[in-house]
């Protein structure tokens, strides 16, 4: 995570504009493709597996709302989309074939996929490993990155808040990069993050009733598509008190007890809730830190940030000002 955050920062300068929403998405990426994938996959397959990622992740979204017919109207996007898979498809074909032809274990999450055991010593199939890191990779990139960005836009527009984080983070780490007995010690930091995701969670989340069921005073007939909206629940009043205000001090212990349980969800609830929470608090933690240790990153007089609905809500564009600190 640091090293991918670090190489991702290093090329900044004083002055400059960086793409927030570009260099987290860049960021985020690396920190997936560095954990999911053999360091010795070569650099080309990198590449690859770094521009199919996001038509795959977009195209999805499109097919979840969509009907299902749609998947096959052979227009430009949907060609995008097949040829994405492909080249994933391939780019783990060949990393899961390197590794059992090595029967290595590299460290990666593909090795800890490929060396699981049930009772019975069965392992999972190529298919199944396959499908593992095809989930991670779609549901882990775009996500943390444009939690990222909103986390720095934030900052951006409330100085002091942007003050205390840069405060703490220089007092825990005293100049040095973070490390992971780091994270409990930046306590604000992980409130302001805490707070983001309340204010920028996913929009919707489907689900499909397998039988009729009884939701409150509703009743959904079985086989219905159900659309619920973590972003609509974290901006009642009823559960967060002036929920437009961006405070991250409604997550100190006591005020954060008052919240009821299922009010906050940015990574959704039960049995389908999200398996990456713990890895992406953990890597916007490092990040947060990385950038917040040298640099002040500034809004563009002027710029609009519109928001855009994808699995979560994203900045369209997020320019911002490099200044050294
Ligand atoms: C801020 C970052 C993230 C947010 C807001 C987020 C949000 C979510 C949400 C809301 C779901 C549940 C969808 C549902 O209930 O149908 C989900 C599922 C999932 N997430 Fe995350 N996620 C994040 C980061 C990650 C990361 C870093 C990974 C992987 C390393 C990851 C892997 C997954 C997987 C595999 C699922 C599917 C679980 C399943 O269907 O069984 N997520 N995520």
């Amino acid at each position: 995570m640091l090293q991918a955050a670090e190489s991702v920062v290093t090329p900044w300068r004083p002055g400059r504009v960086i793409a927030v929403d570009r260099a987290m998405n860049d960021l985020s990426l690396g920190v997936l493709a560095n954990t999911l994938l053999p360091t010795g996959l070569d650099t080309h397959a990198r590449t690859e597996f770094h521009q199919a990622l996001p038509v795959l992740t977009r195209g999805m979204m499109v097919r979840i709302l969509l009907p299902e017919w749609w998947a096959r109207v052979p227009v430009a996007s949907n060609r995008r989309f097949d040829r994405a898979r492909r080249t994933m498809d391939r780019v783990i074909g060949e990393a899961i074939a390197a590794h059992r032809r090595s029967g290595r274990d590299r460290g990666d999450m593909l090795s800890l996929l490929l060396m699981q055991r049930d009772a019975e010593g069965r392992g999972l199939t190529d298919q199944q490993v396959h499908d593992h890191v095809t989930s991670l990779a779609v549901a882990g990139v775009e996500t943390t990155a444009a939690t990222l960005a909103w986390f720095f836009h934030e900052l951006g527009r409330h100085r002091e808040i942007e003050e205390r984080v840069h405060a703490e983070v220089d007092t825990v780490l005293g100049g040095r990069p973070p490390r992971l007995e780091d994270l409990p010690a930046l306590a604000f930091t992980s409130r302001v993050i805490m707070e983001t995701l309340r204010r920028y969670p996913p929009w919707m989340i489907t689900r499909r009733a397998t039988a009729p069921a009884r939701l409150g005073t509703v009743t959904v007939p079985g086989g219905a598509e159900i659309l619920y909206s973590p972003y609509a629940l974290h901006h009642d009043p009823r559960w967060f008190r002036d929920p437009q205000r961006f405070d991250p001090d409604r997550w100190l212990p006591d005020r954060a007890r008052e919240v009821p349980k299922g009010a906050f969800i940015p990574f959704g609830s039960g049995g389908y809730k999200c398996i990456g929470d713990t890895f992406a608090l953990a890597e916007m933690a490092v990040v947060a830190a990385t950038v917040c240790r040298r640099w002040r990153l500034r809004p563009v007089p002027g710029k609009r940030i519109r928001r855009v609905a994808r699995g979560n809500i994203h900045p369209d564009r997020l320019p911002m000002v490099a200044e050294a600190r």
